[in-house]
Formats: structure tokens, sequence, C-alpha cells
């Protein structure tokens, strides 16, 4: 059985009144990059503070590699976890080098390891030949490029990415996701990344945790999470939704306004039994039909794609996401077909 690089178990944090972590559990394995989705406030931060040590636990475990780091034997300081940590912003010493920012954590190694060492992980983050200069004289994504270079230099075993990108614009934010992502798939860094994005989690992890008021709700597989979310406020979090009512009937599906639909339900469902089911904008498709069931009641345009909004006879409204080039003008009459090839999420009512 291999040993998770990252092993936290009832992890709890309180900071007076506010439960910010309460009991996670998170495994994170050899080679593996797990992001937390959260929003603002609901402990993301306090988890990655508490793995890497920043923080104790109020009660709860942390394991690195197998061993106790934080738990009933005390706490193991920061700079002995063999755990990097890139944070949003101020990540580096202003009055530093490139090359001496880097070179900081590397104390242990003799001036020529240290030397070739600063290079090989510049060359990863593609920042060769900048080593003299300060943190003002290059870009946010620079900066944030170099800062990951510093984390990467002494080989930890996980590296916890905290928002690292939200102070970048977006064409940056995808390229520097990109290219750490490709960074830590090949040195096999395990690493944990936190973002109240839910694109970026998606595209970056093997698995997604999504976390709500200090409480790890789900984790899995990002199409897992976007398909299949545990409950309706974790559907909310991962996607862009919404909720049709419908009747379970004996054959696992149920009727709803838009027709017999197959549900996936985390509970066996009773024929007969009030259900909400989950819409994606990409589960729906609208064709022009006066006898249709439903009415476009708005357009929001967004470049690659548009988004309408249906209002259906039922009073219940959904949104589809066409091309950027369909038609279809507020109020027109459509038919709402669902193309979803898989079953729909389905809720208790
Ligand atoms: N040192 C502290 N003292 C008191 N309360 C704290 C402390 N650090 C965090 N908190 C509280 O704990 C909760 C979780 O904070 P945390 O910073 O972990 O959230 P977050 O998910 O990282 O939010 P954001 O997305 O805004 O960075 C918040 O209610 C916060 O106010
Ligand atoms: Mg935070």
């Amino acid at each position: 059985m291999e040993t998770p690089v990252i092993r936290g178990r009832a992890l709890t944090k309180r900071f007076g009144d506010t439960l910010a972590v309460d009991s996670a559990d998170l495994d994170v394995w050899p080679g593996e990059i797990v992001s937390i989705l959260g929003t603002s406030g609901c402990g993301k931060t306090t988890l990655l503070r508490l793995i890497a040590g920043f923080e104790s636990p109020t009660s709860g475990s942390v394991h690195i590699l197998g061993t106790e780091m934080s738990g009933a034997s005390g706490l193991v300081p920061p700079n002995r976890r063999g755990i990097g940590m890139v944070v949003q912003e101020y990540a580096l010493f202003p009055h530093m080098t490139v090359e001496r920012n880097i070179a900081f954590g590397l104390q242990d190694l003799d001036g020529r390891e240290r030397v070739e060492r600063v290079d090989e992980v510049l060359d990863l983050v593609r920042l060769a030949g900048f080593e003299s200069r300060y943190p003002y004289e290059l870009s946010g994504g620079q900066q944030q490029r170099v800062a990951l270079a510093r984390t990467l230099a002494p080989n930890p075993a996980a590296v916890l990415l905290d928002e690292p990108f939200s102070n970048l614009d977006s064409t940056m934010r995808q390229r520097l996701r990109t290219e750490v992502e490709e960074i830590l798939r090949a040195r096999r860094t395990a690493a944990i990344f936190v973002t109240h994005d839910r694109e970026e989690a998606f595209a970056m992890a093997d698995r997604v945790g999504v976390m709500v008021d200090g409480r790890l709700l789900q984790i899995g597989a990002p199409d897992q999470i976007y398909h299949f979310p545990a409950t309706s406020e974790i559907a909310r979090l991962t996607g862009t939704c919404d909720f049709v009512s419908g009747t379970a009937r004996p054959d696992g599906g149920a009727e709803t306004p838009l027709g017999v639909l197959q549900c996936a339900a985390s509970e066996p469902l009773t024929p007969g039994q009030a259900v909400s089911l989950m819409v994606h904008p990409d589960d729906l498709e609208l064709v022009a039909d006066k006898r249709g069931q439903g009415t476009v009641v708005s357009r929001e345009f967004r470049g690659d794609e548009v988004i309408l909004k249906v209002l259906l006879d039922s009073g219940e409204s959904v949104r589809s996401r066409r091309r950027s080039f369909s038609k279809l003008p507020a109020g027109s009459k459509v038919k709402v077909i669902p193309v979803k090839t898989i079953p729909f999420a389905v809720y208790p009512r």
C-alpha cells in the first residue's frame, strides 16, 4: 500500500468562535494534484497552513509521508516538513534578487550545488537570465513563477498553492495554470491547489475537494463532482445550474417539465417522490418551435458562447448554452431538448 504524501485526519482549527476548519479528512497521493474549491472565508488558507505547520490544529492530525507532523506527538516546524507553499501575494523578498530569493531555502547545499539548483528551477519556470533582477523589475506573472521556483528548489515532497494566480489577468492565469501543472507533473510533485474559481479547480486537478464553512463536503474526480454533486449546495458551487421539479418513477427516471429524465440519486428514490433535478446549460438543446414548452426570456452574450434563459410553461426557468452565432432572440418560443447522455443528479424536494 502506497503511503500518502499528505494525510489529514479530523483536522480542526478554531479561532475563538470561528470554526475555520471542521474535521477535514484529506489524502494526497504521490504525484497527485488535489484542488480545494470554496468561497471566500470557507477555511482554505487555514487548511493549507495547518498542513504546512504555520498553524497548530485544535484537534486532529497531519502526516507527511507517514510521519506525524501535527498531532498527539506535538508540532514539527514548517521548515522541517518537506513541504513548500506558494501564497497569493508578497511571496518574494523585495530586497533580494531572484537568485537570492530562490537560494534562500537552500542553505543545506554547498555553493556550487546551490547555483546549479537555482539554474535548474529558473529553467523550469522559463526565467533563465533573470537571476539578478529584483522583484519590482518583474511582472506579476514572473514574480509568481519565481515564487514557484523558490518553492520547488528544495525538492519538496509536496507543494501547497494558495490562490497563486488570483492577482493576474485571465489570460496569464490560464497560461500559468498550464505551466504549473506541467512542472508539477514532470517532477511528480504532489500538490494541493486552493482556488475559488471552479474552472481553475477542475482544469488542474486529479481530484477536487469542495469546502463549505470549514468542512470538506465532497472530494472526487472533476467530472464526478460536476455531474454528481452530493448536495444541491455543492451543485451551485461547482457549476452553473438550474433545478427542475420532478416526480420519481419506478424505473429510476423522473417525470419533469422536460420529459422523462434518467436520475442518479445518492439515496434510492421511492416512486411518486417529489424530487429536484439539476440541469447544466450544456445539457439542454433548444429549437424554435411555436408549440414548444418554453420561451426565451434573456440572452447573455459571452463571446465564445451565449447563455439563453428559458422560462418553461411550468413556471421554472433553465439556461441553455448556445454557440455565439446562434439566433433565437428573446421572445422566441422554443422546444427544450435534454441532450445529456448520463443520468441527471437528483435531490429530494
Ligand atoms: N488568525 C486568525 N484569527 C482569527 N480568525 C481567523 C484567522 N485566520 C482565519 N480566520 C477566520 O477563519 C475563517 C477561514 O479563513 P481562511 O483564511 O482560511 O479562509 P479562505 O477560504 O482562505 O478565504 P479566502 O478565499 O478569502 O482567502 C474566516 O472566517 C477567517 O476570518
Ligand atoms: Mg485564503
